[in-house]
């Protein structure tokens, strides 16, 4: 299992957060991005995310939190991402979202919220590189894990081996190093406040990779 970390909420700014980050065997940086209309709130514009990640180093995993992701796609593809994944509820285009994303060479994920019923994913699942499980309602980091979301993992496990199918599997919200070892099937744990909120940020991660 991989390791992504969220800035989101943390002890301290967002660009001391990237930093430390960048410091630790994390795998990838998971980058909030926050419309104020789909989430409640609202975090950086795009030009202060393009500041923000100018010279990072580990690959960015980029979760957007937005109605309408397709209008953000050509400005966040300047930052050379690994992922961008945006939210089945967000829009009606998603075949034309997820093209848009890979016509710069980026792979695409689409999230779903907890409530969300799994198969409204179904006719995307072959064209997608990544499915996001959200596992707390989208809009805040330290937020508690929901426990449903470990039958959505496994029947998301099942459905991509009787299909065939190849995407990796996220989840993101309330992951800490108990709620870790619900979830060991996982590809990529997104991890926020459990490792922000400390004062050694390798040390949080070491506990959690100890434990997958
Ligand atoms: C929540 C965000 C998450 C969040 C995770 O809406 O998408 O990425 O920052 O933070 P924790 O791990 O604190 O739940
Ligand atoms: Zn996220």
């Amino acid at each position: 299992m991989k390791i992504s970390v969220s800035y989101l909420s943390s002890k301290y700014d967002a660009k001391t957060t990237i930093g430390l980050i960048e410091e630790t065997n994390a795998d990838y940086i998971h980058v909030d991005l926050m419309d104020g209309g789909f989430v409640p709130h609202k975090n950086f514009t795009i030009p202060e995310v393009l500041e923000l990640l100018e010279h990072h180093k580990k690959p960015l995993d980029i979760h957007l939190m937005v109605f309408d992701p397709i209008i953000y796609i050509e400005d966040l593809s300047k930052l050379k991402p690994e992922y961008i994944t945006f939210h089945v509820e967000a829009t009606k285009d998603i075949v034309k979202t997820i093209e848009e994303i890979k016509k710069y060479g980026i792979k695409a994920g689409l999230s779903i919220k907890p409530n969300t019923d799994l198969y409204e994913l179904m006719p995307y699942l072959s064209i997608v590189d990544l499915v996001l499980i959200m596992s707390v309602e989208p809009g805040a980091g330290g937020q508690e894990f929901l426990e449903s979301s470990v039958a959505r993992l496994h029947e998301l496990l099942k459905i991509r081996e009787e299909n065939h199918l190849a995407f990796q599997i996220e989840m993101d919200g309330g992951i800490n190093s108990k709620t870790i070892q619900l979830v060991s099937e996982l590809d990529i744990a997104v991890s926020g406040s459990f490792v922000c909120k400390s004062t050694s940020f390798q040390e949080k991660i070491d506990e959690l990779r100890n434990l997958m």
